[in-house]
């Protein structure tokens, strides 16, 4: 009866664990995902696929400055091996990696203080944004298998 208990008690905190491990993987590809779709609406509208409209790079520059501010929390102790594509490097480089991802949020905010006007204005938003998502990249994100 004991024992029973026991490995119950056992599995619980093995699910448990699983179940944090899952959310802050999901949290960091969730939030990585913004920021990657982010990137494409203003490309798309840089390229001219889609229509310039200036209220919607406002929402998504908002969503990289979220990325850049959120980001590191989803990257404490225990949680090096989750089996996603963050880096060992990053725990290596603690702030280092949390210095880019605040300059992600904080050049995200220069480019909302200074909304183009038209499509032919982002392609410095891009130029801006750009670096910060392949830098950090380079470093700290594991090439998918
Ligand atoms: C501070 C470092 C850092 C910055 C800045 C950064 N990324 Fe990432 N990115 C990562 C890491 C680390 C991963 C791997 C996350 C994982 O698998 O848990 C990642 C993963 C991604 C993914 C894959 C998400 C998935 O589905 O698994 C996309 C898309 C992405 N980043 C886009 C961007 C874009 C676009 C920018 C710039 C606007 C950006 N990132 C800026 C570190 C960064």
């Amino acid at each position: 009866m004991k024992l029973r208990l026991a490995v119950t008690a056992l599995a619980l905190t093995a699910f448990g664990f699983s179940a944090f491990a899952n959310e802050t993987s999901e949290m960091r590809e969730k939030l990585m995902k913004q920021a990657g779709g982010a990137m494409g609406t203003i490309g798309a509208m840089a390229k001219g696929e889609k229509p310039f409209d200036q209220d919607a790079v406002k929402t998504a520059l908002e969503a990289i400055a979220e990325t850049g501010h959120k980001f590191p929390d989803y990257f404490g102790e225990g949680t090096e091996n989750l089996g996603d594509e963050a880096s060992p490097a990053i725990w290596e480089n603690m702030d280092d990696f949390k210095a880019r991802s605040a300059k992600l949020a904080a050049d995200a905010e220069a480019q909302l203080a200074q909304l183009p006007a038209d499509a032919a204005g982002l392609g410095a938003v891009m130029g801006a944004i750009g670096p910060n998502c392949s830098g950090c990249h380079e470093k700290y994100r594991l090439k998918k298998q």
